[in-house]
């Protein structure tokens, strides 16, 4: 039994590191007060859906969906078993407006998005920006944790009252 849980727990590690590895980015969740302040910088906001790039075990995008349940939230992961989390947790405690995706958001169809949320690193956030570019119809909203978009010009930005002073920022695909 003790055998048993320790190839579980060595397994899970793993396939978290290999993720990690993979991406670059670990399943860092979102602080509560963070959430807050995203939310705050997003309220006049009103989309219809909503993608995570990067949803790792679920926390915020939960969160977002109980935050807007008239929108359909699409939480797109990468990483096996943050995904197998979060994949779980919509099956056993929804919310309903939750759909959960094993996919590459670098290769994930936006064109429906209204909001975009993410919470990466510089180097993802470097090869996510271009990719916004091109894949967001204009007027799209993007909500980033902590790291800019390399280019992009923040239509809102706010400093969170943590010990980081975490940045948030809100950007908008514009018409050009
Ligand atoms: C720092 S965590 C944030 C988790 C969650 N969004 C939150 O804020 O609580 C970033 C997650 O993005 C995932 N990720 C990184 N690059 C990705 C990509 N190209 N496609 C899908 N997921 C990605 C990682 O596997 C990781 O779980």
């Amino acid at each position: 039994m003790e055998f048993l849980a320790l190839v579980l727990a060595l397994a899970a590690i793993v396939l978290v590191l290999g993720g990690t590895l993979r991406t670059g980015v670990p399943p860092m969740p979102t602080s509560s007060g963070v959430r807050a302040c995203m939310f705050d910088l997003a309220k006049d906001v009103a989309p219809a859906t909503v993608f995570e790039l990067g949803a790792g075990w679920g926390g915020l995008a939960t969160a977002l969906a109980r935050r807007w349940p008239e929108a359909k939230v699409v939480a797109v992961e990468v990483s096996p078993l943050p995904w197998a989390v979060c994949r779980l947790r919509q099956a056993l405690f929804g919310p309903a407006n939750l759909e959960v995706r094993f996919a590459d958001a670098l290769k994930t169809d936006l064109r429906a998005a209204d909001l975009c949320v993410c919470f990466l690193c510089p180097p993802a956030m470097a090869k996510l920006a271009p990719y916004l570019r091109d894949a967001l119809a204009p007027g799209t909203y993007v909500l980033s944790n902590a790291f800019a978009l390399p280019g992009w010009v923040p239509l809102r930005e706010a400093r969170v009252a943590d010990i980081h002073r975490t940045a948030v920022y809100l950007y908008r695909r514009d018409a050009a």
